[in-house]
């Protein structure tokens, strides 16, 4: 084979393996936001007259595995980029989030106003939410 056409294809090969794993990439990155989607809507809200989890552990009435439950999504969400506006709120929102369901799990006097206050759905929608 000539070099010049050794080079093409070496080059060829190198920008197929870039594509394949840029679409990966993507691929992994969807997954996530629609884990996060899933988790909102079995965690944050509920059918019409039925309490979301999360106001069952704001109430101390959610099972022991619904609130481990619960705490592994804000992990997951402590974990993943924010899927819009800025990386150092969202970290901050999350990270709080996560603390204070994790109090609700000790419990203590502190940890239902904590979380109250960390799962202010406007507040993070408002800025991390995707339209
Ligand atoms: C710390 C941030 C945060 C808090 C607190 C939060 N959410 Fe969300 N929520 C998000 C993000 C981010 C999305 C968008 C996820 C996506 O589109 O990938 C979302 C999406 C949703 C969705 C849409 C799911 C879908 O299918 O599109 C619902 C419903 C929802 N949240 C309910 C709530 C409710 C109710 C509360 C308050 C009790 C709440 N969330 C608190 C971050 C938060």
């Amino acid at each position: 084979m000539k070099k010049s056409n050794r080079m093409k294809l070496i080059t060829g090969v190198a920008s197929l393996l870039a594509v394949s794993v840029l679409a990966l990439h993507l691929q992994a990155a969807d997954d996530k936001e629609d884990s996060m989607k899933a988790f909102m809507k079995a965690y944050h809200k509920a059918p019409k007259g039925v309490d979301p989890i999360c106001k069952k552990a704001l109430d101390g009435k959610a099972t022991p595995e619904e609130l481990k439950k619960l705490i592994a999504g804000y992990k997951e969400m402590t974990l993943a980029k924010a899927p819009k506006g800025d990386e150092a709120s969202w970290k901050e929102k999350t990270t709080k989030l996560y603390a204070a369901a994790q109090g609700l799990e000790k419990g203590g006097p502190e940890a239902a106003a904590k979380y109250k206050a960390a799962v202010d759905c406007k507040a993070c929608h408002s800025l991390h939410k995707p339209d």
